[in-house]
């Protein structure tokens, strides 16, 4: 039985062995870990116990005997005079009454330990090196014994002080070690500008900060510049007066280093529970991202007496918050549609606890953010938690992706209706533009019974979802189908509420148009646009039939609102709703429609491309409509003239190619001015 115990054992340590040594290498070597550092720390705690409980096991090339990562090639290296160790974790506050009665116990003390507990600071383990207080070397970590030598870079950190000082209270040469780590903030700006040049994003600030402090070439001067250091820790020369880690952290402040504002001194192990509970409350307001408490004996010469092992001291540990980063994999993506119609992928996810709860579902938000990441079903994926904020897909973890998988895209269709999605170019949301989708119809009958629109007394939010959801409304045309028998049927509705409704939509069927426009909830067509169409066209059926071109030449009316025009009446369904209204009775006075008054630019289509120096664009645009003109968005055949400014762009090249007369500013003043 002891023997199978032991065989078994012998099996997992190797098992143990050979993952660690990998994730190890992708880790430290190439900034692509394909293990969530809770899951790394698992596998390292499972290695550690049964190296513990069957000590002869334990193998002189164990990972637990590293300190850190093997060497990448490109830095020199730099032998770190005194080992920078690592430290042993707790997962939570019992395992930390495990270690306090540990250390309690060696020192045989009584009375409660005193502790110095500071922020665990996730970023990336230096050594800086000063002697006759200059700074001579900057290094990373390394495997603790030997490290990279990063001077050249890390010199442009703005907080590492390149002399130290209070001049004649240093020793020759000392070492000081902390923690640089990249801001939130650093961290949100170098994402979003690698998303712009389409480079792959880091997953965290961490390995952010790690890849900015290894950066050989090209070097990215404002990633290193946005970098903080804080520092904990003094390797050699320690001033002799100095007695316990508190005085560490004042003689650091003392030569200008910046340490973390919240480390504290504890008396026992309850101050140490509350003070990481404190923390962990503060984590999302602080600067830099946190991981944990570390816990250290305050004494010196108490952290003497523990001693150190060769991987981590004995006198100190490190109290982990819960993981916000995880991995699992995608099962599946589905679809959403929401109340306005936008077409939301969302990933289904392999359950997983993070940040506190259990993830399952996550929004990817939208095509182009699934592009980016390049995220697939089946994939493993790092999932984020942090603090309050909704999980999110992080990033793909890279190797781990199986083959077979596709490329993902959104459907061509509604999910619920199956209209036809569209997206507007320079857009990122795809939509349904069905105005009678199941999905978007709560919305959109509130909307048309609302006070600007149809203004239907007594219709509001809560009759309408009883209205969708007794069936009694399947399209917005069914609201003027309604009569006061059926209404009758509906809760908390008598036979007068039922007669008053009814009225008040009779009432509602006399509009004008401008009403009526704004009634059917097109996109980006508010009060404001709906009268400059109304009174452009005074009726329907010639707005309904207007080009871009036509709605663009009215003033106020750009691009953007005349595709939605546009997309809106040439959506079939749209088109039926809109007969189907006017056959219900819905009506408005019919008017002239505004032309103004012949101009000398009558009939003349302009495109203006590039910036102006004397006038904006929209200036422009207004002289020339009031001359008679039109302005186009885009350079076609019928552009009479392209108004070129400065940087013009493709539309130049296009007007070119199609011979179409080019006017500079000058020449457009005097076309305007000219009588
Ligand atoms: S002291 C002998 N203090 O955590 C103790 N380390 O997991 C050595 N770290 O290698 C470290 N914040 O890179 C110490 N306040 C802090 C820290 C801290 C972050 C890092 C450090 C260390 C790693 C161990």
């Amino acid at each position: 039985m002891a023997d199978s115990n032991l065989e078994a054992a012998r099996g997992r340590i190797e098992v143990l062995v050979t993952e660690l040594d990998q994730h190890n290498r992708l880790y430290y070597l190439h900034d692509a870990p394909e293990v969530s550092d809770a899951e790394y720390d698992r596998l390292l705690r499972e290695l550690i116990e049964l190296e513990t409980r069957y000590p002869d096991l334990r193998r002189p090339d164990s990972p637990t005997q590293r300190v850190g990562s093997p060497l990448s090639e490109g830095f020199s290296e730099f032998e770190h005079r005194v080992p920078m160790l690592s430290l042993d974790n707790a997962m939570d506050a019992d395992e930390l009454r495990v270690f306090d009665e540990r250390v309690s116990r060696e020192l045989g003390l009584e009375e409660p330990v005193s502790y110095v507990a500071e922020p665990k600071l996730d970023g990336a383990g230096v050594e800086l090196v000063y002697e006759n207080g200059l700074l001579l070397a900057a290094a990373t970590r390394g495997d603790g014994r030997v490290g990279e030598d990063v001077t050249a870079n890390l010199k442009n950190c703005q907080n590492i002080p390149l002399v130290l000082k209070s001049g004649d209270r240093h020793p020759e040469r000392v070492s000081v070690r902390g923690e640089v780590a990249l801001p939130k903030s650093g961290f949100e700006r170098l994402n979003a500008r690698r998303a712009k040049r389409n480079q792959e994003l880091f997953v965290n600030p961490r390995n952010a900060a790690a890849g900015s402090l290894r950066q050989l070439h090209d070097i990215d001067i404002e990633r290193l510049r946005a970098l903080d250091f804080r520092a904990y820790a003094i390797g050699e020369g320690l001033p002799e007066d100095v007695t316990g880690q508190e005085g560490v952290l004042e003689m650091l402040e003392c030569w200008g280093f910046t340490v973390s504002p919240e480390s504290r001194v504890c008396r026992g192990v309850d101050e140490l529970i509350a003070f990481h509970e404190e923390l962990l409350h503060a984590r999302d307001r602080m600067s830099l991202e946190i991981d944990g408490t570390v816990v250290k004996v305050n004494s010196l010469e108490q952290q003497a007496e523990l001693g150190t092992l060769s991987r981590a001291p004995r006198w100190a540990v490190a109290v982990k918050f819960p993981a916000q980063q995880e991995h699992t994999t995608i099962k599946a993506i589905e679809v959403q549609v929401g109340r306005t119609g936008a077409l939301t992928p969302v990933a289904k996810l392999e359950p997983v606890f993070v940040g506190g709860v259990t993830v399952s579902n996550a929004s990817l938000h939208n095509q182009d953010e699934i592009d980016r990441k390049d995220i697939r079903v089946g994939d493993t994926v790092v999932v984020q938690r942090a603090g309050d904020v909704i999980p999110q897909v992080v990033a793909v973890v890279p190797g781990k992706r199986k083959p077979g998988t596709r490329r993902w895209r959104l459907p061509a269709n509604c999910p619920v209706c199956n209209s036809a999605a569209v997206r507007p170019e320079g857009e990122s949301v795809t939509r349904c533009p069905n105005i009678d989708c199941p999905a978007q119809l709560k919305n959109n009958v509130r909307h048309l019974a609302s006070r600007g629109a149809l203004d239907v007394e007594g219709l509001g939010e809560k009759l309408v979802d009883q209205l969708i959801d007794a069936g009694l409304v399947e399209r917005i045309s069914d609201v003027f189908r309604l009569d006061s028998e059926s209404l009758q049927g509906l809760e908390r509705m008598g036979s007068k509420s039922s007669e008053n409704l009814v009225t008040a939509i009779s009432k509602a069927r006399d509009t004008t148009l401008a009403r009526f426009l704004i009634s059917l909830g097109i996109r980006d067509v508010g009060a404001t646009v709906a009268e400059l169409v109304a009174n452009r066209f005074g009726d329907l059926e010639p707005l309904m039939e207007a080009s871009r071109q036509d709605l663009e030449s009215i003033d106020g009316i750009g691009p953007t609102i005349a595709e939605s025009l546009e997309l809106f009446f040439s959506d079939a369904r749209n088109r039926e709703e809109i007969v189907a209204l006017r056959e219900l009775g819905v009506r408005w006075p019919h008017s002239e429609p505004v032309v103004r008054e012949g101009g000398k630019l009558d009939g003349k289509t302009f495109v203006l491309t590039g910036s102006l120096e004397g006038m904006t664009r929209a200036d422009a645009k207004t002289r020339i409509l009031d001359l008679g003109g039109k302005v186009s968005s885009s350079v076609s055949k019928k552009t009479s003239y392209l108004v070129a400014g400065d940087a013009p762009g493709s539309k130049l090249t296009k007007a070119n190619e199609l011979k179409v007369e080019v006017l500079d500013e000058g020449a457009l003043i005097e076309l305007l001015e000219s009588s």
